[in-house]
């Protein structure tokens, strides 16, 4: 058998959608779909606005140009993330200083968060780390008290959710990425979700040029002025065709990831006490965009599952272990429980076609492993 880490999810609608605007002649760059899919976007998350962008990552650049942080500033992300959470401070000249998780939900711990802050702080950056909703309230509070900023990477947490509240709405802003291994997906892409005014019109120069656009810029006899700096870092409209059919199917996409995940765990539980699984509290909602977990003898497990067909993979090595981090800016940091969980952590398959055999397979292969053939 063999099992594929991701696999996107997509229909008959995905297809229809984006050929439609194929066929259309037009509007292969910007176009009505853009507008559209932000406005769904928004009511979705549950914010004021969604600007889409051409990834998440572009979406961390932008905001934090809108927010003005800058040379001098700090802003403190987690090590245990995908790189370009750290990077986005060194985008605007800004310093990334890290803090450490906590272990049950692996997002920033509030604790390590407050001890980090400087004077120098202007904003702190929680993941919502494998779709499992991060400390977001209390780290919200440290920071109001100290007029910091909280900006939200739910890159990998499309619809989780606290309380029924989608991560992405506790911060000021939150981010959102759309890369094909994400819970809806448009090949690339990302938006940023905020309710400020303000951020969204100084979000919609930045990624356009800096051009105050009161049509389709392409056209439109009108001229347009150019009041800022700008970059090009648009969502293309045939991109966000696909982002609307894909959004159609985010409920059901959820619901598949949280029904394998469930059995899964409950299918590993029976067979080891060799592997801790993820266990958030109950009010968080973990969409599974990973299916992460915590195991004994982590690499000789990985390398066995990937004789038996099982793409597993390791998510993350410590940012500030990275090469580009240790080396190039001398980054020392001791970040005690983030290096013990990049260990001992593990990344099986998870998407919402995954069969029960399947399943089953991958809790055979690891009773073999711990237990025996
Ligand atoms: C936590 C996190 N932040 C940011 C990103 C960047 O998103 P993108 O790949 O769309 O640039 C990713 C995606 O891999 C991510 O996992």
């Amino acid at each position: 058998m063999n099992i594929p880490l991701f696999k996107i999810y997509n229909d008959q609608e995905d297809i229809d959608n984006l050929s439609k605007e194929i066929s259309s002649g037009g509007y292969w760059a910007v176009g009505p779909k853009v507008g559209e899919f932000e406005d769904k976007l928004a009511d979705y998350i549950g914010s004021e606005y969604a600007v889409t962008l051409n990834s998440g990552t572009s979406a961390l650049h932008a905001l934090l140009l809108a927010y003005g942080i800058g040379k001098g500033d700090e802003v403190i992300v987690p090590s245990y993330t995908f790189i370009s959470t750290a990077n986005s401070p060194l985008f605007v000249g800004a310093k990334p200083v890290f803090a450490d998780i906590e272990e049950e939900t692996y997002g920033l711990d509030p604790d390590s968060v407050a001890e980090k802050i400087t004077d120098k702080t202007k904003a702190i950056i929680p993941v919502h780390y494998a779709g499992c909703p991060a400390r977001v309230r209390e780290i919200k509070e440290i920071a109001e008290d100290k007029d910091i900023l909280v900006i939200e990477d739910a890159a990998e947490s499309f619809g989780a959710s606290i309380d029924g509240k989608n991560t992405g709405t506790f911060g000021d802003s939150g981010i959102l990425s759309f890369c094909q291994n994400k819970i809806i997906t448009t090949g690339e892409g990302g938006a940023v979700v905020t309710d400020s005014k303000e951020v969204y019109e100084k979000l919609m120069l930045i990624r356009s040029h800096g051009r105050l656009e009161s049509g389709d810029y392409f056209s439109s006899a009108n001229l347009f002025d150019y009041v800022d700096l700008g970059f090009n870092w648009r969502m293309s409209n045939l991109t966000a065709a696909l982002g609307l059919s894909q959004l159609n199917k985010a409920d059901e996409i959820i619901r598949l990831r949280r029904k394998h995940s469930e059995y899964l765990s409950k299918k590993i539980a029976e067979v080891t006490d060799e592997i801790k699984i993820f266990n958030p509290p109950k009010a968080y909602n973990h969409v599974y965009q990973l299916y992460s977990m915590w195991a004994n003898n982590r690499d000789e497990l990985l390398d066995y599952l990937s004789e038996k067909g099982i793409s597993a993979k390791i998510y993350f090595d410590p940012v500030h272990k990275s090469a580009f981090y240790r080396d190039k800016l001398g980054y020392v940091d001791k970040l005690p429980v983030t290096e013990k969980v990049a260990k001992t952590t593990i990344t099986l398959p998870m998407f919402p076609e995954l069969t029960e055999e399947e399943i089953n397979y991958m809790v055979d292969t690891i009773d073999a492993f711990y237990n025996g053939d």
